[in-house]
Order: C-alpha cells, then structure tokens, then sequence
C-alpha cells in the first residue's frame, strides 16, 4: 500500500522513529523500496553526490525533475520528497506554484523547501494547493554562501530560539514534517518536543522522530570528506573498485569472456 504523509504524523504519535533515504535513479530507488525505506527524497544533494557540482547551488528545476520521474518509476508506493532547487522557489509565489506543480506532475509526492521566516508563508500557499511541503531547518546546504561554509547552526541562544520559532511557524503554515540539518542534538530534541509534525535529523542528534542520510554515503560510496554524522552501512565504493579491477584482470588474462558467458 502506498505511503502518505499521514504514515509519517502516525508514526511520531506511536514513537515509532523511521527513516528516509536521498534516492536519484529508479534502479537504487527499487532497492530503497524492496528494504521497505517509507519516504524517499531526491534531494538537491543530488547535485554534489551524482552530478559533481561542489555545492547544490547549480542544481536546476530541469535536473531535479529529470531524477525525480526516474524515482518515481522506481519506487512510486513509497512517499517522494523532492527539493525545491535554489532559485526556484525564491523569485515569487507564482514561480514556486508552478515549479512544484511540476515536482508533482513528476510523481513527487511533496517538495522540501529550505528556511524559516518567509519560507512559511510559501509553505501556508503551497499547502492549500494540495501541495505538501516538508521543511528544512539548521544548517540548510542552499544558504552556505550566507552562512560562511557548512558551519553547524543554532549554537547561541538567539539562533536557537529562531529556529524553535521557525519550526512553529513552519508547523502553523502546514508543513506536514521537518528535516533538521546540522544543529545541536538538545536543540533538534527542543523543536521535536515543541512541534507535533514528525522531525527527520541529519546530524541533529538522536532525538528527532526519524533520520535520513544520503544515499551515497550510506553506502559507503563517498570519496573524500565524510561528514561527521553519516555513517556507512555497506563498502560499495570499495566494492566497485575491485569489482571493476577483476574484470580487467580478467580480460587481460583472457579468461573472460569464457565458455560459460558465450554464445555457440
Ligand atoms: O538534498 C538532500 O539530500 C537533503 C538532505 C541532506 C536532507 O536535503
């Protein structure tokens, strides 16, 4: 049966924590669905995880729908999230409206908006759309020219009361749940105790009512700098390579193709 957004409302109410996974292709998507992920998100991470910008700024409406039909013909049954890439939602409500119109045209079931303050009142107008709309608070990756680097937020007393503050307007304005990026773990149990709509931490501590991570580092297929919260499950990337190293030791060594992977 397909997930909806209500699962997840349902699932904080039972104390059940869930998680959810960044997905950008159909194949890793069916995967994410067969080990039973509830709600999948083509984040704009795909522009730095798949695409090889360095940051999710060049992410384009284009690129984000092109991933998310693929998600959707993967794994329509679980809950899709897509993010609103930046520059999409910023110039006018209209703009917005018609961009994540598209998002659901494309088999998304909600869009993630990044910011507090404004972003809630974008948020009160997409939701009375019918278009669900996840936030997304801390250290949110399209701000980092504003905020100096991937710096951890909410550290003074004042940051941390905006962001409770946000959290409240965000949950007020519809947002049907909230992803928390890169706070202080007793500030992310804060905003979890003071809104009622599930929150989803990524290095926001333990006490958020679910978790997501980026698939890539997931699975251990990041190179390079490993953020400090993501955890690999799995060696993949490791695997790749000896994967790809043992089929050209093979076809260097002639024993591959042999009788077996031939045709007669
Ligand atoms: O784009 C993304 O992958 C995200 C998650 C890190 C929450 O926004």
């Amino acid at each position: 049966m397909a997930i909806t957004i209500h699962d997840l409302r349902a699932r904080k109410e039972r104390g059940e924590r869930f998680v959810m996974i960044t997905a950008y292709d159909s194949a890793v998507a069916r995967l994410l669905a067969e080990a039973g992920v509830p709600a999948l998100l083509v984040g704009d991470s795909v522009g730095n995880n798949h695409l090889g910008y360095s940051t999710t700024l060049p992410v384009t409406m284009d690129e984000i729908l092109h991933h998310a039909r693929a998600v959707a013909r993967g794994a329509p049954d679980q809950l899709l999230v897509a993010d609103m890439p930046f520059g999409s939602y910023q110039g006018s409500v209209e703009q917005a409206t018609a961009n994540a119109v598209d998002l659901l045209k494309a088999g998304m079931h909600a869009v993630k908006l990044e910011g507090g303050g404004w972003v809630a009142q974008l948020t009160a107008r997409l939701t009375e759309c019918g278009i669900p709309v996840m936030g997304h608070l801390g250290l949110t990756p399209q701000w980092i020219n504003a905020f100096g680097g991937n710096r951890v937020q909410g550290r003074s007393p004042e940051a941390r009361q905006r962001i409770v503050e946000d959290a409240r307007a965000l949950e007020d304005a519809g947002a049907f749940s909230l992803v928390l990026e890169g706070i202080p773990s007793s500030l992310a149990a804060e905003v979890t105790a003071a809104v009622s709509i599930p929150t989803i931490g990524i290095g926001a501590g333990p006490d958020c009512d679910g978790q997501v991570l980026v698939v890539y580092d997931l699975l251990g297929m990041t190179r390079g700098h490993m953020p400090k919260f993501a955890k690999p499950y799995a060696d993949l990337g490791d695997a790749v390579v000896a994967a790809a190293r043992a089929f050209a030791s093979d076809v260097a060594a002639g024993s591959f193709p042999d009788d077996a992977h031939s045709y007669r």
